[in-house]
């Protein structure tokens, strides 16, 4: 077998990044539409994976001489183009996504890199080497993750028979694969309608009208208020990764590394919902056991412009958390609840993080644009005055 040149390796990297980069925006877009949440909190961990080793590519690619962001990805052809435009609008069962894009599409990629392993000479080529192993890695971890979840929600196979996986590899097969072709293809767009909440299971209640949530007044120095105030974060942090998600999907042309900031915000979120979880039944309490309300999810994720996005999430709302944090963890401690204090000492830092990473991309953003700066600060200003419900009050957002 002959071992790849400098101009073959720097082909393949610039594939295998694409195909990350819309691992990134199908699963992101996908987060929110999933009922299961143990799905969406590995998705969150997902993102920051598939963010990562496409940023080990890239910085590959760097070394390699390739160093402008054009030359750091390359379209496969309108076969397999459009074969991913098909999986975005019709995979629409969490089983068939997971499939489709965790089971098959992956293998695909991790097939070629294997090969492409196999072609790798060292030393003089393990840096990539080292990169390619990392992915494969990780990768067939995620394969049989998916596997096993897809045996858990659909034991019978009921959704996934075998005649659709067969139709399923069969369309993987009829794609022409990611390698390329001399036809690129155009990218097509991810887009969503407008969104009222996010997907949450059947069981949960959702009040509609903010106005009329009351589930508010709680205090984290008895338990059923660290109940309810657990449960109102835990919905918080799962909106979170979906909003992340829903932006990467939706914003690819963002800067890189803001992309990769966000993608690991929302692994940062998919800890926090585990580790609370795990509070929650200490309580013995449940996700999905009090209402929830989406009036801060609806003025969020439908803004055209993603830094007033992050302008109302990232620095209101993640700010305003971190206060109720800082006083819950007082709180948890005045009561001699010190693995409470604990736990959510660890989640405020990385929270203090957020709002720090929303504040530096919109000054970034906006740099020598005043109008568009003074237009993105005045957002959340103008959410909490006009648009805020009667029954919400600022310190609702994670009272105490
Ligand atoms: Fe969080
Ligand atoms: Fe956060």
């Amino acid at each position: 077998m002959q071992y790849l040149s400098k101009e073959e390796v720097v082909d393949r990297f610039r594939h295998y990044r694409f195909i990350k980069n819309q691992l990134l925006e199908i699963i992101g877009g996908w987060v929110q539409f999933l009922p299961e949440i143990e799905i969406k909190i590995q998705y969150g961990r997902q993102l920051h994976h598939d963010a990562l080793h496409s940023d080990l590519l890239k910085q590959r690619l760097n070394y390699l001489g390739a160093r402008i962001d054009s030359r750091q990805m390359a379209y496969p052809g309108k076969k397999f183009m459009s074969y991913l435009e098909d999986v975005w609008h019709s995979a629409d069962h969490t089983v068939i996504k997971l499939y489709t894009v965790d089971v098959l599409i992956r293998s695909l990629l991790v097939d070629v890199i294997r090969e492409h392993l196999d072609r790798t000479s060292v030393p003089e080529d393990k840096a990539s080497e080292d990169i390619l192993r990392r992915i494969v890695s990780d990768d067939y971890a995620r394969i049989s993750w998916a596997n096993s979840a897809i045996t858990e929600l659909d034991p019978q196979g009921e959704i996934l028979n075998e005649s659709i996986k067969e139709r399923l590899r069969a369309k993987i097969a009829e794609s022409g694969g990611f390698m390329g072709s001399n036809e690129p293809g155009t990218l097509f767009k991810k887009e969503f309608p407008y969104s009222k909440h996010p997907v949450r299971p059947s069981s949960w209640k959702i009040i509609e009208d903010a106005g009329s949530y009351s589930e508010k007044n709680n205090s984290f120095d008895n338990i059923e208020g660290k109940r309810r105030l657990l449960h109102d974060l835990i919905d918080g942090e799962l909106c979170s990764i979906e909003r992340l998600g829903k932006m990467l999907a939706e914003f690819p042309d963002l800067p890189w590394e803001m992309k990769t900031q966000l993608a690991k915000q929302a692994w940062d979120e998919s800890r926090h919902a585990e580790a609370q979880i795990r509070r929650l039944k200490e309580f013995g309490g449940k996700p999905g056991q009090y209402p929830v309300n989406y009036w801060g999810w609806e003025v969020d994720v439908n803004r055209p412009d993603p830094l007033e996005r992050l302008a109302i999430s990232n620095m209101t709302f993640e700010s305003e958390a971190c206060k109720h944090m800082s006083n819950w963890i007082e709180m948890a401690r005045a009561t001699g609840d010190e693995e409470s204090a604990r736990l959510i000492e660890f989640i405020l830092m990385d929270e203090v993080t957020h709002v720090q990473i929303g504040k530096r991309w919109v000054e970034e953003l906006t740099k020598g644009d005043l109008e568009h700066y003074n237009r993105v600060l005045s957002y959340p200003e103008f959410v909490l005055q006009t648009l805020r419900p009667k029954g919400i009050k600022m310190d609702d957002l994670a009272s105490n």
